[in-house]
C-alpha cells in the first residue's frame, strides 16, 4: 500500500478470502504516527470496507530495524503515539481538523472483524489505535499507556472515550492523569488486552484468533460487531430491543440455514456470505 503502511494478504484457512495483517511501518521513530500514516489508514479503511475478499484486519506495528554502527537497538514498539514533532508550533487550526477526522476513527469504522497484534510500547496514539480495534492481543514485553498530559495534552484520537468503556472510570483517570505506562499484566488484569503471549508466540496466537474469526459468515460477523457496538450508545433496554430485532432479522438470512443445517448434518457450513 505504502511504505509507511504495509499490508500482508494471509490466506483464510478454509480457502476463501484472506486476513489483511497492516504494518505501521515507521519503527525508526516507534511506529509514530505522521500525517503520511494517517492518510495511508483512512485510504487502508476504505480498500477493506470495499473489499469483499478481506475477511479480518490485524493492526501491527514493524519490527526495530537492526542497530547501525555505535547505536544502540530501538526498542520494539506497537506504536508510541502520534508523531510528536509534528505538534511543534501548531495551533489549534492545524490541528482541529487533523484530530477530527483521523486514521484511528477510520480504523473504528471498519465493518469487519478488527485486531490489534502488539509487541512493545502502546502509548498515546498507539493506545488509541488499540482501542479502535475490536481485540487486543499482546506480547507479555508490551506496555500500554496515555503520556499526553506530560506533553501539556490529552489523548486526541478517542482515548478518553473508549479507554473507559474498555477499563472503566477509575483507571482511565488514573492512566491520562499520571500519564504513566502499565505493563501488559494489568492490561491483561483490567481487560485493556485479551491476551497476552511470550513475544515469539504473538504471531502464532493472533493468527490463530484470525483464522477462528474469519471462518465465519462475514454478514453475521457484521452483524455482531454492530450490534455488540450499539451497546455504547444505548442503555440496556434500548440494546437488548436492537439486539432482538438483529437476532430475528438473521432468521431470514440464508447462512442461519446453512448454519444450523451443518451443525445437525455435523459438516463444515459453507457460508452464503462468505
Ligand atoms: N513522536 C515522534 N518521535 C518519536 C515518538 C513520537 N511519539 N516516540 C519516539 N520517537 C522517536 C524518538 O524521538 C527517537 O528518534 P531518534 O532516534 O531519531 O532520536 C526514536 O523514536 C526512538 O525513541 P527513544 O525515545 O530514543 O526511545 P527510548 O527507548 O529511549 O524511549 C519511549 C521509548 C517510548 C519511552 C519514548 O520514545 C517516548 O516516551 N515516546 C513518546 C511517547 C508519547 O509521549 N506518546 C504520545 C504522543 S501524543
Amino acid at each position: 500500500m505504502s511504505e509507511v503502511l504495509l499490508v500482508d494478504e494471509i490466506a483464510c484457512e478454509n480457502g476463501d478470502g484472506f486476513i489483511a495483517k497492516v504494518t505501521i511501518n515507521r519503527p525508526d521513530k516507534l511506529n509514530s504516527l505522521n500525517a503520511n500514516v494517517m492518510t495511508k489508514m483512512k485510504e487502508m479503511a476504505t480498500w477493506v470496507n470495499s473489499n469483499d475478499d478481506v475477511r479480518c484486519v490485524i493492526i501491527t506495528g514493524a519490527k526495530p530495524n537492526p542497530p547501525t554502527e555505535g547505536k544502540r537497538m530501538k526498542p520494539n514498539a506497537f506504536v508510541a503515539g502520534a508523531d510528536i514533532t509534528e505538534f511543534v508550533g501548531a495551533s489549534s487550526e492545524d490541528i482541529r481538523s487533523d484530530f477530527e477526522d483521523n486514521g484511528c476513527e477510520s480504523i473504528w469504522n471498519i465493518t469487519k472483524p478488527t485486531i490489534a497484534m502488539i509487541d512493545g510500547f502502546a502509548l498515546g496514539g498507539g493506545c488509541e489505535i488499540a482501542c479502535v480495534c475490536d481485540i487486543r492481543i499482546a506480547s507479555k514485553r508490551s506496555m500500554f499507556g496515555t503520556p499526553e498530559i506530560k506533553l501539556g495534552l490529552i489523548p486526541g484520537f478517542g482515548g478518553t472515550q473508549r479507554l473507559v468503556k474498555i477499563v472503566g472510570l477509575g483507571k482511565t483517570m488514573e492512566m491520562v492523569m499520571s500519564g504513566e505506562p502499565i505493563s501488559a499484566d494489568e492490561a491483561l488484569a483490567i481487560g485493556l488486552a485479551n491476551h497476552i503471549v511470550e513475544h515469539d508466540k504473538l504471531e502464532e496466537k493472533t493468527m490463530l484468533i484470525a483464522q477462528t474469526i474469519a471462518s465465519k459468515s462475514m454478514h453475521t460477523l457484521n452483524v455482531a460487531k454492530k450490534t455488540i457496538r450499539a451497546a455504547l450508545d444505548n442503555g440496556i433496554t434500548e440494546g437488548v430491543k436492537i439486539e432482538a430485532n438483529e437476532f430475528a432479522n438473521l432468521f431470514d438470512t440464508e447462512d442461519k440455514e446453512i448454519g444450523v443445517q451443518a451443525f445437525l448434518s455435523r459438516e463444515t457450513p459453507n457460508w452464503k456470505h462468505r
